[in-house]
């Protein structure tokens, strides 16, 4: 008894400890956790029509050694910045990747066009 007591204190204390520094190089998003930054990656990534890989070494999503990831966090400032300072004042949705992507890397010049 004494010791799934204390067995179970160790793991809700491990899983604390986890979550507590689960993100470590997140600079622009106002995520804090995997449960939060999940969703929104995936929605990122079918805008742009990626696979995670495009932009992260897989074996540490962290590091910075693809330049796709480093131009994302530029555009995830812009879109932050039109949001903040058009759309919200305007009154109007919010922009996304998509707004200009259309599931491409490139977004096409005529937003009629596929890419
Ligand atoms: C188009 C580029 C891009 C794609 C595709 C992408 N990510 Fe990311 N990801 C980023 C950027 C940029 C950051 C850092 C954001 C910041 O600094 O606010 C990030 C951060 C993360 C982090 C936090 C890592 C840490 O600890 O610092 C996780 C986890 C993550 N992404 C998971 C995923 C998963 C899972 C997928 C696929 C479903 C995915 N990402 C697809 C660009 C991308
Ligand atoms: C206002 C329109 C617009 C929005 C919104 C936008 N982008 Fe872009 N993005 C562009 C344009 C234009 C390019 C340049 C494409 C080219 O040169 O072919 C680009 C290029 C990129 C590239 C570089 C692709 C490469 O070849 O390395 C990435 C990655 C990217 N955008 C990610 C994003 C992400 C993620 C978002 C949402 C957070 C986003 N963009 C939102 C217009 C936009």
């Amino acid at each position: 008894m004494k010791f799934s007591l204390l067995s179970i204190f160790v793991v809700l204390l491990f899983s604390g400890a986890v979550q507590a520094q689960d993100l470590k190089n997140v600079q622009v998003l106002p995520f804090k956790n995997a449960r939060e930054i999940v969703p929104y990656m995936k929605e990122m990534a079918k805008d742009l029509g990626v696979k995670c890989n495009y932009c992260h070494n897989m074996k540490d999503k962290s590091l910075d050694e693809i330049k796709h990831k480093i131009i994302t966090r530029d555009m995830m400032k812009m879109v932050k910045g039109i949001n903040e300072n058009f759309m919200t004042p305007l009154k109007m949705d919010a922009i996304t990747c998509w707004t200009c992507h259309r599931g491409s890397t490139s977004p096409p010049y005529n937003i009629n066009e596929k890419p």
